[in-house]
């Protein structure tokens, strides 16, 4: 497994995370066979946020982790806060703080290694922010901070106010789903691809050494359309990435992972996974390097054109 690393840290990680989103379901048994999958694959990273299952995946994984006696200081554990389920956002100094102290007990672990604001809240008081960073990184509950589904303007009002670097940005992004990527090619026209929706974060996080991380980088949009592999909307789309598997030695999601990863913006895609032999297959990922024109190829395939 190659490494990324994290701007402004001296963390290298594994250019693959897990996220544990789905681990709610599991038995125990089962959690600490994906763990252990994840890490005889070279994952040493781990996605989580105080809101998956209701809690009950941070739990099923913190119990799951501590019974196979795995050095704390070897993994990387990430969670985030600030939503409440069909309710509301709450960036709040108050939930912020209480939202960390739950994660830390269902994880059963003393700090995270960093803590992102899971999604943009308009009532926002980036003061309050600030000052729940700062006493989370005071307590040594915290070790890093950042954020997910922020664009340029909402980064930049929070870095106003907040002294710590923000590190992260975690993105919807898949071969069938990536908005960002489109405004890139399609600036000044007029057609859908050229829109503008999120104020050209994946450039900015370039320019500000902001690691991108894509989340459900299977899924073909919305969680509703269903994963891409023999999705019949996109037929073009899986021959070419099983020509590309063939050609490599490898399955589809090994292809479909290495499209994100052949991107220079070094982002640390977040697979989603509870198979553990779907986690090594994916994992092969980091073994290949897709060429430009194969790049390009899978680009077109998933069902856009270039001006
Ligand atoms: N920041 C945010 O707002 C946000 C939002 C959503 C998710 N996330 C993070 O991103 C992580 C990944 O999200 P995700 O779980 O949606 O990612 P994903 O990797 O796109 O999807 C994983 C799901 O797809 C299934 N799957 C994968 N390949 C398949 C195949 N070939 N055939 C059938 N099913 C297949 C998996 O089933 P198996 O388990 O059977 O492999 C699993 O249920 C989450 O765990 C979370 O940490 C962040």
């Amino acid at each position: 497994m190659r490494k990324v690393k994290i701007a402004n840290t001296d963390w290298e990680v594994s250019e693959i995370a897990l996220g544990v989103m789905r681990m709610n379901v599991l038995s125990s048994q089962e959690a600490k066979s994906v763990i252990e999958a994840a890490i005889e694959n070279g994952i040493d990273y781990f996605d989580h946020a105080d809101i998956y299952g209701g809690g009950e995946s941070e739990q099923v994984f913190g119990s799951a982790f501590t019974e196979l006696s795995i050095p704390r200081d070897s993994v990387f554990l990430q969670s985030k806060t600030g939503i409440i389920p069909g309710k509301m956002y709450d960036f709040s100094k108050k939930h912020i703080i209480e939202s960390v102290d739950g994660s830390l007990k269902r994880l059963k672990t003393d700090y995270l290694d960093a803590l992102l604001l899971h999604r943009p809240d308009t009532l926002v008081e980036p003061e309050e922010v600030a000052e729940a960073f700062e006493q989370l990184e005071e307590q040594g509950k915290v070790r890093s901070f950042g954020v997910s589904n922020h664009n340029p303007m909402q980064i930049e009002l929070l870095k106003k106010y907040v002294r710590q670097p923000l590190l992260i940005n975690q993105l919807q992004m898949s071969v069938t789903h990536h908005p960002s990527i489109n405004a890139g090619f399609n600036v000044n026209r007029t057609n859908q691809e050229a829109i503008v929706r999120e104020g050209s974060i994946l450039e900015y996080c370039r320019v500000n050494d902001i690691t991108i991380q894509p989340w459900s980088p299977f899924q073909v949009g919305n969680e509703k359309e269903g994963i891409l592999f023999d999705h019949p909307d996109f037929i073009g789309l899986n021959e070419v990435l099983a020509k590309l598997a063939e050609k490599y030695k490898v399955e589809r999601e090994a292809i479909a992972i290495a499209w994100l990863l052949r991107h220079p913006a070094k982002m640390q895609p977040i697979i989603g996974s509870m198979n553990p032999k779907r986690i090594a297959i994916t994992c092969r990922a980091s073994d290949i390097k897709l060429s430009r024109e194969e790049w390009y190829e899978v680009y077109r395939a998933g069902g856009f054109q270039l001006p």
